[in-house]
């Protein structure tokens, strides 16, 4: 598509009767001599409004930053009744073949006596609709409805963006908008989006892998030190004695792994010490919580101290707890089967091998409430560090909602490391092809350092004094001027400026169709009134939910379980992952058959215990 339009002086020629004149230019602003009362609606030369200013052979662009009457009578006064304030903002220029063009920024200044004008149609296409980079169309302006409205791309992705406002004005309406236009525009990028309340789960037709509280998989040894003890204490305040125990023994579980992969493979002839294997805590290798367990069970018979003994019994308590708890599924079950899975869950988590599905939705609203902290901030983590030991090759946009719960202002509120992956991804990720796209209905609550990092915000609106004097407090004057309006914006209705488009402009969401609206999928009561049998499925699925909430099995009965009613969301195996994984994996390059406890039989089982026996002895002499 030619995004340029020809566009030659003559055609749009400064109108014979300019609405107004320069009175007098201080750097980029300006005075402008107005006709007091203006007749029509288009022409009503008000804050926030653009001129279009004739400076010899250019045009200048200028938004209205204040209005005052003057008497008609005054000296100089020639006729005009009002004078405005203007900001110069850019201009429109012509290349060589003569084709116009919108620049920010100008590179001349109006003369005294220059005509100034209303924009015109022409011009505002020119600036919104032909912005001639790779841009995606939004909605309409609000100055004109029949002007598409486009941001630019590669400005909007890699510097960030924004969607504020307050509840039902079409955040996530908006988020649908744009999502679905950058589906189109660039099927290459990868999507992860954070959805709080499991409502996108249909708005991308078939282009989004939906991941739910059933199908989810995060395994325990994924989780770093601190995520895995936010897990482990529900959020609450941890025991320094319990985590300096766990500290020691992950470390040396970790190596334990190492040895059972290193005794399956008989060529092998090295032997290594679970303690001097190199590992931190926080290394993103598997361990089987049984050994984890088992060593600090170990621990604990050889200590005579009865107080101390009693830190190493609730801990175990604690885990054991957390093992058992269906809820936690998606953490312990199945965690070691398949060996070392990182490739495979990246894989499958950040669509590394899309197969049609470049996005995906998570989707954390049944998850566990006090999970949903940990988990956001391991996704967050895994994007981010992709990007950076990937060096960017697959670009990848995390959106998330309900930003401010996750990074909150208020430094004592909420999961501090969910807060510094998302930080980290404001501040770092566009060097690693990591985009952030935040979505929050109070802007007020949420890290100020990472709001400033979003380079295009989306202002809907917001009623909240504290919000609007936020977003204020973050945009330059002439945009300050723009934002009187987000109080009174309607649904679909935004306040648009930063990087990604070429001047701030007030525009309308497009309308979604029906099906490509979020809205909460888990119980879709129209669904249920026809169909027979229907309701008892609805029924069964309101009462698993509950139960998976509070801590109950997921299903007593051999009815089919929710996770079967949603079969096809559940996570397929990902196929040929061998490649991806060499790349992000540790040292190893084959899957590996389960070795948990569990699935083991008892022969494999006992020689395992015999080889940790003989490492455990091995290690302690080396110890000592
Ligand atoms: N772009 C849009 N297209 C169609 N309907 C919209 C659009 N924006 C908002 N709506 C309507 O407004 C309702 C609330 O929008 P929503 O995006 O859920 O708001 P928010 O996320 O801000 O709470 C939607 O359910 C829908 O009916
Ligand atoms: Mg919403």
């Amino acid at each position: 598509m030619d995004t340029h339009i020809a566009y030659s002086f003559p055609d749009v020629a400064p109108p014979t009767h300019p609405l107004g004149q320069i009175l007098g230019v201080r750097g980029s602003e300006a005075r402008v001599a107005l006709p007091a009362p203006a007749l029509l609606e288009q022409s009503r030369a008000t804050v926030g409004a653009f001129l279009c200013i004739s400076a010899g052979p250019r045009r200048l662009i200028a938004m209205i930053t204040e209005v005052e009457s003057i008497e008609p009578s005054q000296p100089g006064a020639r006729g005009f009744g009002a004078v405005a304030r203007v900001d110069l903002m850019g201009e429109i220029v012509l290349d060589a073949r003569d084709v116009a063009s919108f620049a920010r920024g100008v590179s001349v200044y109006p003369a005294i006596g220059d005509p100034a004008d209303i924009i015109g149609p022409d011009e505002l296409r020119l600036i919104y609709a032909n912005t001639g980079e790779p841009s995606i169309s939004i909605g309409s302006l609000h100055h004109d409805d029949t002007i598409e409205a486009r941001v630019s791309l590669d400005n909007m992705l890699t510097k960030h963006f924004a969607i504020l406002g307050s509840t039902g004005v079409g955040k996530s309406s908006g988020v649908s908008v744009i999502l679905n236009e950058i589906l189109d525009a660039r099927p290459k990028l990868r999507i992860f989006l954070v959805d709080g309340h499991n409502e996108f789960g249909r708005c991308f037709g078939g282009r989004a892998n939906v991941i739910n509280a059933f199908n989810l998989k995060l395994p325990f040894w994924l989780f770093k030190f601190e995520e895995f003890v936010d897990v482990l204490y529900g959020g609450h305040a941890s025991l320094d004695e319990e985590l300096d125990i766990l500290a020691e023994h992950i470390p040396i579980a970790k190596g334990m792994y190492l040895l059972h992969r290193i005794a399956q493979d008989r060529n092998s002839v090295r032997r290594v010490d679970p303690r001097r294997a190199g590992y931190t805590v926080d290394t993103p290798v598997p361990y089987v919580l049984q050994d984890l367990i088992n060593l600090i069970d170990e621990r604990m018979g050889k200590l005579e101290n009865r107080a101390t003994r009693m830190h190493y019994h609730r801990l175990l308590a604690r885990i054991e707890t957390l093992r058992s708890d269906a809820r936690f599924g998606f953490m312990f079950e199945n965690a070691n089967v398949g060996g070392d899975t990182m490739g495979e869950i990246l894989t499958h988590l950040f669509r590394l091998e899309p197969n049609g599905q470049p996005m995906t939705v998570m989707q954390v609203a049944g998850l566990p409430a006090e999970v949903v902290d940990a988990v956001v901030c391991v996704v967050c983590r895994l994007a981010f560090d992709f990007g950076l030991w990937s060096d960017g090759a697959m670009p990848m946009l995390f959106v998330c909602e309900e930003a401010h719960r996750f990074a909150p202002a208020d430094k004592t509120a909420g999961f501090g490391p969910t807060r510094r992956a998302l930080l980290r991804i404001a501040k770092e990720g566009r060097k690693y092809g990591v985009y952030l796209g935040l979505v929050t209905q109070r802007p007020a609550e949420l890290d100020p350092t990472i709001i400033s990092q979003c380079n295009t915000l989306f202002a809907m609106r917001m009623a909240n004094d504290r919000d609007q004097s936020l977003l204020r407090s973050a945009v330059a004057d002439e945009v300050a001027n723009l934002l009187a309006f987000v109080p009174s914006l309607g649904t679909r209705e935004v306040v648009a400026f930063g990087e990604g488009l070429p001047l701030p402009a007030r525009l309308t969401f497009k309308a979604l169709p029906a099906d490509r609206v979020p809205r909460s999928e888990t119980f879709e009561h129209s669904d249920f009134d026809a169909g027979q049998g229907q309701e008892r499925a609805f029924v069964k699925l309101v009462v698993e939910r509950w139960r998976a909430a509070s801590g109950g099995p997921r299903s007593i009965t051999d009815e089919p379980t929710a996770a079967e009613i949603e079969a096809p969301l559940r996570m397929n195996p990902v196929p040929g992952f061998d490649r991806a994984e060499a790349q992000t994996g540790p040292t190893h390059d084959r899957p590996e058959p389960d070795v948990s406890s569990r699935a083991l039989p008892t022969s494999a089982f006992s020689r395992i215990e015999q080889i940790r026996a003989q490492m455990l002895r091995r290690g302690r002499t080396s110890n000592a």
